[in-house]
């Protein structure tokens, strides 16, 4: 494929975590490249993280159309695409035997059809397929748009997904990092007990946070569905820090709301190691990369 943007790299801000070496610390969020077709065009525009999918082990069409709404004013989009995507075997095509500069993460997900343990094996199913090919894997249980996915965030649930994770690392010998992206709607109960069981399960970092579906965050809100973009910075925010200050050990890649060098320097100072886009990506286009991360 014919590379459309010379390579950029933005690599005064480059580090080093969890054994990945970051040329940035700028990402892509899951679910603009939800195949892996367009990671040539990412890698070069400069980004030093690119999180793949959501897949899931069979293709999928989502909801019906329309489907992802703008709020021009507001900055925000809603979306209820419901995990369109190609399926696990097409996403691992597109990136098997290739290099690419910045660091590859893949985002798993469950079918819809898929219920009660049928889920869990939906995990396991796209973990075992993608882990070789990728520097790491989101465990994705926060997408408002698959009905009943964010009951995964109970423990019991947790615990069956990553004790099968962590047995497939084990047998295999891998140390591939592990993430879970959680929901900026859930109650403190529930973070406070995924803080709890976070060293327990060996996750290894969280995504802070997936799509929010409370519509007072957005004026004017007439579709059902996940609100992104500015509407979400506050929201994501405080998740974030509530959880940074829970436990200072937690590893927390920020994403929610983020359009501009302020705002990526804000999740940073909040506890988050890595920041991710994906509306503010929409809405400016792909100068907005140079304009996080130039000095
Ligand atoms: C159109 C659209 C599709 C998305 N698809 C996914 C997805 O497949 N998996 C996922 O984990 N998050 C998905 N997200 C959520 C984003 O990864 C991100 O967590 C969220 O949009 C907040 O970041 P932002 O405000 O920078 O957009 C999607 C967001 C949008 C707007």
């Amino acid at each position: 494929m014919k590379i459309l943007f010379p390579t950029k790299n933005y690599s005064h801000g480059q580090k080093n975590y969890l054994n990945l070496h970051f040329r940035n610390r700028l990402g892509v969020a899951a679910g603009l490249d939800k195949n892996g077709d367009y990671v040539d065009v990412l890698d070069s525009l400069g980004f030093g993280f690119i999180e793949l999918g959501t897949t899931t082990p069979r293709q999928q069409s989502g909801n019906e159309k329309p489907r992802v709404f703008r709020y021009i004013h507001q900055e925000a989009v809603v979306n209820r695409l419901g995990f369109n995507n190609k399926g696990v075997d097409y996403l691992v095509s597109k990136i098997k035997n290739k290099k690419y500069d910045a660091v590859i993460g893949v985002n798993i997900g469950a079918n819809k059809e898929s219920t009660n343990d049928q889920r869990i094996e939906d995990y396991v199913f796209c973990f075992e397929k993608v882990y070789k090919y990728c520097d790491y894997v989101t465990v994705n249980i926060s997408s408002p748009n698959t009905p009943e996915l964010r009951k995964l965030h109970n423990p019991d649930e947790l615990e069956k997904i990553f004790k099968r994770i962590n047995e497939i690392k084990t047998i295999n010998q891998t140390d591939i990092p592990v993430f879970l992206k959680i929901s900026p709607d859930e109650g403190e109960e529930t973070i406070l007990k995924i803080v709890n069981i976070y060293e327990t399960l060996k996750i290894n970092g969280l995504i802070v946070s997936n799509t929010s579906i409370d519509k007072d965050i957005l004026e004017g809100c007439s579709h059902d569905g996940g609100i992104s973009g500015k509407p979400l910075f506050k929201k994501s925010n405080q998740l974030l820090k509530k959880i940074h200050e829970l436990d200072k050990d937690i590893f927390l890649v920020g994403v929610g709301g983020v359009f501009t060098k302020e705002d990526y320097e804000n999740k940073i100072t909040l506890g988050a190691s890595l920041v991710q886009i994906y509306t503010g990506f929409i809405f400016e286009g792909p100068a907005i990369v140079k304009k996080i991360l130039s000095r």
